[in-house]
């Protein structure tokens, strides 16, 4: 193949989910946790304690929201409940001073800043991010991946689409966009995903296309970040310098290229188990929406977003105390039973009706639109390169695994013939 120097071996290490690198989120927790989110809802909308005790995981965790300790928590597991929390910003936060002994947040990145700060800043990078610019990101960077990364396997009787084929595309896509080439690709990857620690990675992989962009923008997102101006408290105008343009860079890869890996996988596993499903989208690519917002419904691959309570207030009849956190479950809330019929099946042919998925309120995410053109454009090449394509029967079956972040641990697929 040319083109993509990708190493495939190493590929499978950095996206493999029993690897290190994903203990602690729970990486190959093998519990179904709905039966016990269904529990939880039907006993109560709120409860103490965080949704990976009530699912009996008893390793560590680091995620949005945890561990802090010293703080109570509390899990909201209904669609209502859950979509307050995520709305409401003046009692639930996204940051709140350290205690004592608790770490820094990492100021510079929007999904820790609340109120005025944060829609100041994210309105800076929102024009790139909407529905209108999905052309831009899939003509620049998601079509080249995708064809390169089919070639490299076309010939292949079978193959992994999970580790082959879902992972590399979002993070090809966003360090595509920053402008970073192939070959380094991996390595910011294993940067954004060890706990914090490679954040200097990034920082001497980026800094050199910062400072080019700054003496002569480009076409690319680095140019956006660059020439973005935003004004103080004071009201004076300055643009982003090089640790806002990093903070901005490192949240993106960090929650754009795990997530939407996994839901790509989600997808094409409800897609593969599904015959009237697949069939009716091979015969009407449009479709593939309603696929895609089905999978994101039915099962989001990252299940729970957090909270801190910024005052004394009430939650669903329980009182929760300024400085608590309240973690709220979307993956339950999207099977909230008042909502839709029959929540617990992958059902593509159901009216579309929002979930909250992709979050809800002020920090919705921001890279949906580049999210739902990675997994459209990328399952339609597939569609049109395979006819054949179905799950390999040979192979081990493919289960989906994960506490904070869920996806399969494989997508094992024959390409070709009857069999
Ligand atoms: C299917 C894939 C994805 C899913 C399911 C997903 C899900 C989410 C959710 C639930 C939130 C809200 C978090 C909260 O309320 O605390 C969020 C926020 C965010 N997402 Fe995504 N995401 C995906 C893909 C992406 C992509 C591709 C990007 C970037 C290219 C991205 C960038 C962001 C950012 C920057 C935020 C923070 C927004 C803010 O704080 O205003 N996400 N995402």
């Amino acid at each position: 193949m040319s083109g993509l120097a990708l190493d495939r071996a190493r590929i499978r290490e950095l996206f493999d989910l029993r690897s290190d690198v994903y203990a602690t989120r729970g990486g190959t927790f093998e519990v179904d946790p709905y039966p016990t989110f269904h529990h939880l809802r039907e006993t109560g909308p709120v409860h103490a304690g965080t949704p990976h005790e009530a699912l009996g995981w008893k390793g560590d965790v680091f995620f949005q929201g945890l561990p802090y300790p010293q703080r109570p928590h509390f899990s909201a597991y209904d669609f209502e409940t859950c979509a307050t929390v995520l709305k409401d910003d003046r009692h639930f936060v996204t940051s709140l001073p350290p205690l004592p002994g608790e770490p820094p947040l990492i100021d510079a990145a929007i999904l820790f800043m609340n109120g005025r700060q944060h829609r100041d800043y994210r309105t800076l990078v929102q024009p790139s991010f909407v529905p209108g610019r999905a052309v831009w990101w899939i003509e620049n960077w998601i079509s080249r991946t995708v064809e390169q990364l089919i070639d490299a396997f076309a010939h292949d009787p079978a193959v992994d689409l999970n580790t082959e084929f879902c992972a590399p595309i979002p993070l090809l896509t966003i360090t595509g966009s920053f402008g970073i080439t192939v070959e380094e690709a991996l390595d910011v990857r294993a940067a954004v995903t060890s706990d914090g620690q490679g954040a200097q990675t990034l920082a001497r992989l980026l800094m050199p296309i910062v400072a080019a962009r700054r003496d002569q923008p480009g076409d690319d997102l680095i140019s956006v970040l660059v020439q973005a101006e935003v004004a103080d408290e004071g009201a004076t105008v300055h643009r982003l310098g090089d640790q806002e343009v990093l903070g901005f860079a490192f949240l993106l890869l960090a929650a754009g290229s795990g997530t939407t890996w996994k839901q790509m996988g989600i997808t094409l596993l409800g897609l593969l188990q599904h015959p009237e499903a697949l069939a009716a989208a091979r015969a009407d690519r449009g479709f593939l929406r309603n696929v895609i917002e089905e999978s994101v419904r039915w099962t989001p691959t990252d299940p729970v977003f957090a909270r801190f309570v910024a005052e004394d207030c009430e939650l669903g009849g329980v009182e929760l105390p300024a400085g608590a956190i309240v973690h709220a479950c979307l993956a339950a809330a999207n099977r909230d039973p008042s909502r839709w019929d029959r929540p617990d099946e992958f059902d593509p042919f159901r009216p579309l009706k929002p979930h909250i998925g992709f979050g809800h309120g002020p920090h919705t995410c921001l890279g949906m639109h580049v999210a739902r053109a990675e997994m459209t454009t990328g399952i339609s090449a597939l569609l049109d390169r395979f006819p054949q394509m179905r799950l390999d029967r040979d192979a081990v079956a493919p289960k989906i695994v994960g506490l904070y972040e869920r996806g399969p641990d494989s997508v094992p697929v024959r390409l070709e013939g009857e069999g």
